[in-house]
């Protein structure tokens, strides 16, 4: 068992969602934290939840030396962190053949590069102290493959390879690295969302985040809680909800054509 308590916990991504309830339940569990958003004003309402005063720290995880800049800051103001939680994400929902560059390359900046900043940031003080955990979100999209979530679907399987590289690096070590699978969370993520149309041929921004917010199932707190648990009781893969352990067996079962019996499934959940 992990303990959490008076140990430095680094969020990227604080500022709403998934972040803001890992900021919480941390809180709740005694660490010492330091917050991470782009967005200042989410990151504020963060704070203003908690029970006692956090670092804050504006960041775009996508500019490399920001981030070591703050792991300095945290290592200067909070001492070394043990917990990093690389969190901070976007999505874009665009075809293959009409996805631009830009909104490629700005996907693959923050969901995939900011993980990588995040985690080499912090691992050299997590393994200096042989002590801490790296948790890196990818999702379930980084286990199966759907239409319209080609940037995001790069993104998270390379999210998945290089955590799952990371991990085999530490095995033995003190520091450990956990790979997290979120299903469906009911967040912001698909409202926030570079959006032009989603695996059905909707175009409509508002209908498709109405169809995602049906379809998720699972609350941030719930996701938080799985997560800290995760790293509480020293798992290396953590998938989040039923839906996320449903794929996974689809995909183990089906590794080719899982995406049929994948999209019935996910038109039953958005009814
Ligand atoms: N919600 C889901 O269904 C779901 C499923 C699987 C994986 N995920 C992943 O969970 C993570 C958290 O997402 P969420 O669902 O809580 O979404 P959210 O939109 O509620 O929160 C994401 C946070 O990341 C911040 N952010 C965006 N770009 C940033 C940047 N460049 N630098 C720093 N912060 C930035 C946003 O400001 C926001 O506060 C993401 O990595 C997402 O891909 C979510």
């Amino acid at each position: 068992m992990y303990a959490l308590k008076d140990k430095v916990a680094v969020v990227t991504g604080a500022g709403s969602g998934i972040g803001r309830a890992l900021a919480q339940l941390l809180a709740a569990k005694g660490c010492r934290l330091a917050l991470a958003d782009v967005n200042e004003i989410g990151l504020r309402e963060t704070a203003a939840t908690l029970p006692s005063p956090a670092l804050l720290q504006r960041l775009d995880v996508a500019d490399r030396a920001a981030v070591f800049a703050f792991a300095e800051r945290v290592q200067r103001e909070l001492g070394t962190a043990h917990a990093v939680i690389n969190n901070a994400g976007v999505a874009v929902s665009q075809t293959v053949a009409d996805l631009s560059y830009d909104d490629f390359e700005w996907l693959m900046n923050i969901n995939f590069w900011g993980v990588v900043h995040g985690t080499k940031a912090f691992l050299p003080m997590l393994q200096a102290q042989n002590d801490g955990v790296i948790v890196n979100v990818s999702s379930v999209f980084g286990i199966i493959a759907v239409p319209t979530q080609g940037a995001y679907n790069a993104a998270k399987f390379a999210v998945r390879g290089f955590t799952e590289a990371l991990r085999h690096e530490l095995a033995g070590s003190g520091v450990k690295a956990i790979c997290v699978h979120p299903g469906g969370i009911k967040t912001n993520i698909a409202a926030a969302a570079r959006f032009y149309v989603d695996p059905d041929g909707v175009s409509d921004h508002r209908k498709a985040a109405a169809h995602f917010a049906k379809m998720a199932r699972t609350t941030p707190e719930q996701a938080a809680q799985t997560i800290v648990d995760g790293i509480e009781h020293n798992r290396e893969r953590v998938l989040i909800g039923g839906d996320a352990k449903l794929i996974d067996l689809i995909q183990r079962l089906m590794p080719v054509n899982y995406w049929k019996p994948m999209q019935a499934l996910m038109k039953r959940m958005g009814q």
